[in-house]
């Protein structure tokens, strides 16, 4: 694992969406593994700013992202998939049927999980994924416990996660139970992987994960079996560091 030390948010935004620049003009039809949240924005503003200013076109772009809740739809504000059209998709240039996020009102969502890793084997796999991290080292909606031989499936999500992206919701009752991820094993089949810290409340997750002890427990650690893993974290987040 490499890790690069940003100075703060902004920094490491700069850093992340430089990369995605440069795997973008590449190989223009590359395909992108995106992430949601709070860590990200910084970067997706980055890639619109650069877009807007410089022209970098995502027209043969390929995406797809690692998660969406069930029971919430494209137009639900609180849906990963209104969330990327918002920040990212409706802002650049790609055909928004080359963007993918698993759909949260499947009828058959174990069914859906199946099409979803048919769909990234048929797009060719992905080039570059992009990553946060849960306070308590998940990665996607793998919650410790996951075994790292886990396709695309169904989670149940833990209270700390709910509690944790509650604060989107009008209720913690509001958020959904239950969400549809890519699984380690999806992740780990990306051809390279770029994960993402901001904050002394990812810090422990990262003093965690740069220990180097390869565990279910931390399905972050799943990373130190992939080959080509970048770490871009601030300095809050790499406060535990010795
Ligand atoms: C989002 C995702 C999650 C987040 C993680 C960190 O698609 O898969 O694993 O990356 O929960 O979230 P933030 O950035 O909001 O702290």
């Amino acid at each position: 694992i490499k890790l690069i030390e940003a100075a703060d948010y902004d920094e490491m935004s700069r850093q992340v969406a430089a990369i995605i620049i440069r795997q973008v003009k590449e190989k223009p039809d590359a395909v992108l593994g995106l992430a949601t949240g709070s860590t990200v924005l910084g970067t997706y503003h980055e890639l619109v700013a650069d877009h807007r200013q410089n022209g970098t076109s995502y027209r043969r772009v390929r995406t797809v992202n690692l998660d969406e809740y069930v029971g919430l739809g494209p137009d639900h504000p609180n849906s990963y998939r209104y969330y990327m059209n918002h920040h990212l998709f409706g802002q650049l240039d790609i055909p928004i049927d080359q963007t993918h996020v698993p759909d949260g009102l499947a009828v058959d969502l174990d069914e859906e999980c199946r099409r979803y890793e048919r769909l990234i084997d048929e797009l060719g796999g992905i080039d570059l994924q992009l990553l946060g991290i849960g306070r308590n080292g998940h990665i996607g909606f793998n919650e410790p416990g996951t075994p790292f031989s886990t396709a695309t499936h169904v989670v149940e999500l833990t209270e700390l996660t709910r509690e944790a992206n509650a604060r989107f919701f009008p209720s913690f009752d509001d958020v959904p139970r239950y969400a549809i991820t890519m699984g380690i094993a999806t992740i780990l089949r990306s051809r390279r992987i770029v994960l993402l810290a901001s904050g002394e409340e990812k810090a422990e997750a990262i003093a965690r994960l740069l220990e180097g002890v390869v565990t279910p427990d931390l399905p972050a650690s799943a990373l130190h079996l992939h080959p080509d893993v970048t770490i871009i974290a601030d300095r809050e987040a790499l406060a535990l560091i010795p």
